[in-house]
This record gives structure tokens, C-alpha cells and sequence, in this order.
């Protein structure tokens, strides 16, 4: 059994309230929820960690060496900006997936880019609350792979 590692960053707090018509109505517990039911599942254990501050959020992956099998990150808009989080997962060697509820490569050009997608094993995006159990069922995938 390992331990999975669910990071949320900033404003996925406010999922359900925050722009419905592009984020869903159900709330970042829901998503919480079905990304824990999958991974226990497979017999492994979730952890989740939110936070609106990048550096809570690089303790958080850096907290994740040498202890969890594998980080599920969705980075908010850290994705498309932070080179701090692209280097706290580049030095974490377990298998990483970059999750986001929307398709952002469908989006406004600045969400085309992701400076963690180069560091990640992969990325699953525009599946709503469904891509948090994508994500952890990817991991689960990967890890039976290694
Ligand atoms: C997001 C996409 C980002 O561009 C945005 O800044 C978010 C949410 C998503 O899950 O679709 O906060 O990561």
C-alpha cells in the first residue's frame, strides 16, 4: 500500500461557486472524495493538501520525497507561471500527474502553456470532476507499471 498525494492549488478552494459554467458545481470535497474512492480502491491511501500560496504548495510536493508513491497536482494557475513548483517537482522522483478540470489548451492563450507539463510522468485536463479519479486511476496505473 502507498500513499498518494492529492495537491490542489490556489481558488480550487472555491470550487461549486467559482464560475460553475467552466469549474462544475460540485465542490473541491466532492472531487476530494471520488479522487480518496479510487485511490483506496486499488488498495492505496489519498492525502490531500490545498493551498493559495505557492510556497505551501512546494513544502507540500517537497513533503512528498522518500514518503509518497506518487503526486496528483492541480496547480491552479501556478501551472502556467510557476517555475518554483516545475523545480519542487522536478526534483521529486515518484510518479507525478498535472490534473485540471478544464481543457486548458481549449482556453485563453496564456493557459496553452504549463511550465510543469515538461516535469510531470503526465497530464490528464477537460474531464471536470471525473479527471480526479482519471488522475488517480493513471497514477495507480503508472505505479503497477514501475
Ligand atoms: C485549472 C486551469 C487553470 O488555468 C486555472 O487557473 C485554474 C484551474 C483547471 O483545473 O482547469 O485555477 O487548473
Amino acid at each position: 500500500m502507498s500513499i498518494i498525494l492529492l495537491i490542489n492549488g490556489p481558488n480550487l478552494n472555491l470550487l461549486g461557486e467559482r464560475e460553475p459554467d467552466v469549474y462544475g458545481t460540485d465542490t473541491l470535497a466532492d472531487c476530494v472524495g471520488d479522487a480518496r474512492a479510487a485511490a483506496e480502491a486499488a488498495g492505496h491511501t489519498l492525502e490531500d493538501f490545498q493551498s493559495n500560496h505557492e510556497g505551501e504548495l512546494i513544502e507540500a510536493i517537497q513533503g512528498a520525497r522518500g514518503r509518497c508513491a506518487a503526486v496528483v497536482i492541480n496547480p491552479g494557475a501556478f501551472t502556467h507561471t510557476s517555475y518554483a513548483i516545475a523545480d519542487a517537482l522536478a526534483a521529486y522522483d515518484g510518479v507525478k500527474v498535472e490534473l485540471h478540470l478544464s481543457n486548458t489548451n481549449a482556453r485563453e492563450e496564456w493557459r496553452r502553456t504549463s511550465v510543469v507539463g515538461p516535469v510531470v510522468t503526465g497530464t490528464v485536463a477537460g474531464f471536470g470532476r471525473t479527471g480526479y479519479r482519471l488522475a488517480v486511476e493513471a497514477a495507480v496505473a503508472s505505479l503497477q507499471e514501475a
